[in-house]
């Protein structure tokens, strides 16, 4: 039988060294091995090395993942390089040792190197810099540590996380704000467009716009400058949720020209599960108040929004080791090769028949990794489960009021047989219907 991995077999993984030996042995040595590859594939545009397989594979070859299936969810939340991994595990033993000095005394004031690194990747100030659990933890600081009055107009769409409407659905219940969403249609006619629905949506009463980045449905990229120069001129606050953003496609804070930003770092970052940031600009942390108290001489001080109570250190201080992969990759390389897969699935599949919709915009500006196909005729509860329970493969199905169908998101360690296993199970499926 053909193996699906040609250029990453398992005998080449485990070659040499066998079994779990064999990873053991690349673990330590993976950051090595992503400079290694670096240096080979140096003076090549990241869109010619987007489809070097020899380059990928030894991408690939950090992470310590199930081969037996194909995941093409790896936005809800991603595997972590085995040295990630490896980094917070040897920190949970370490602070297990004797917490109260482990934890609180050595390893809690390493997120001190993990703030300046992730300030100077954002571009901003490491004391604008919070590192919080997750983007919940980040925009719920945000949208209950703003003061509001009765009666004042939050803006978002129906498109926004379905956690962040709630959390504005509950300060509305409690305090009288009032919530307008509005809708889009997918692929949007233009960026142009959607700055023009939220424009014609504020009133005076319009004190917030909850922005996200980019959608967690179809992948839509949203022009964020543009909705935030627009907001400002009004003395409107924009909240952006990059849950999906960070690490995923290159910018900086100053493309955005934002003054409050969210992400999750177990996304696109690949850190451990329960990690995110909160930028909150220097001039607007008084305005915002913490989650969980804290004392009045913090007022103007990032650290407020981490007062969370006893909290492992090991899980935020291995961002470190995955800004360390992140960076040996390169974020312009990272964001080429999944714009590669993406065009790989999605032109096949809308190729294969007129049934099938790819509702995002295919191109380097509106959307990156993530990618959504609706198929005429098939039911996305029903696709999604047969593919994972009959093929292991791993897809995501959306159910939105407007649209439905597969969310795709392959991630760096995605393999072209991967993308192509998923295609020729979809074809099937186009021609034969799925099983009764
Ligand atoms: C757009 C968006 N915002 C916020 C979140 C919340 O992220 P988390 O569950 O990591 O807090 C997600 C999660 O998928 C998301 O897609």
């Amino acid at each position: 039988m053909r193996s699906r991995f040609p250029l990453l077999t398992r005998r080449a993984l485990f070659a040499g060294t066998g079994g779990a030996l064999g990873w053991a042995a690349f673990r330590g040595d993976s950051i090595a091995r992503v400079v290694q590859a670096g240096r080979e594939a140096e003076g090549k545009a990241p869109t010619d090395l987007a489809n070097d397989e020899s380059y990928w594979t030894q991408i690939a070859r950090a992470f310590d993942t199930d081969r037996t299936l194909v995941n093409l969810n790896n936005g809800g939340c991603s595997p972590a390089p085995a040295h990630v991994l490896d980094a917070m595990i040897q920190d949970l033993r370490f602070s297990n040792e004797i917490p109260v000095y482990h934890m609180w005394n050595v390893l809690e004031p390493r997120i001190e190197s993990c703030r300046r690194e992730l300030a100077s990747e954002f571009g901003c100030d490491p004391e604008e810099m919070a590192i919080t659990r997750n983007a919940s933890e980040s925009l719920e600081t945000l949208i209950f540590g703003i003061d509001l009055q009765r009666g004042d107009e939050v803006l978002l769409t129906n498109q926004n996380y379905p956690r962040m409407i709630t959390s504005w659905e509950q300060r509305a219940r409690r305090d009288g704000i009032v919530l307008k969403q509005i809708s889009f249609p997918v692929p949007p006619r233009s960026s142009g467009d959607l700055v023009e629905r939220f424009r014609a949506a504020i009133t005076p009463r319009t004190k917030v716009i909850e922005v996200t980045h980019i959608t967690n449905l179809t992948g839509q990229i949203f022009p964020v400058r543009e909705i935030v120069r627009m907001a400002h001129d009004r003395g409107i606050e924009v909240f952006v949720d990059g849950a999906h953003a960070f690490a995923q496609f290159p910018f900086r804070r100053d493309d955005l020209e934002c003054d409050y930003y969210a992400t999750s770092l177990h996304k696109w970052l690949f850190a451990p599960i329960g990690t995110g940031f909160l930028y909150v600009r220097k001039g607007k942390q008084k305005k915002i108040w913490p989650l969980m108290a804290a004392p009045a001489k913090m007022d103007e001080d990032i650290r407020k929004y981490e007062e969370i109570g006893t909290h492992p250190a090991a899980n935020h201080n291995a961002i470190a080791a995955a800004m360390a992969f992140h960076r040996g990759i390169g974020a312009e390389r990272k964001a080429a090769r999944l714009r590669w897969l993406r065009d790989r699935w999605a032109k096949r599949l809308e190729a294969a028949s007129p049934r099938v919709k790819i509702l995002t915009p295919l191109n380097d500006t509106d959307s990156c990794a993530i990618g959504f196909v609706h198929v005429d005729g098939l039911d996305t509860e029903k696709l999604q489960a047969y593919l994972w329970e009959k093929h292991r493969i791993m897809t995501t199905p959306i159910v939105h009021p407007e649209f439905n169908g597969l969310r795709i998101t392959p991630s760096v360690y995605t393999t072209p047989d991967d993308i192509d296993v998923f295609c020729t199970r979809m074809e099937k499926i186009l021609k034969d219907g799925l099983p009764a």
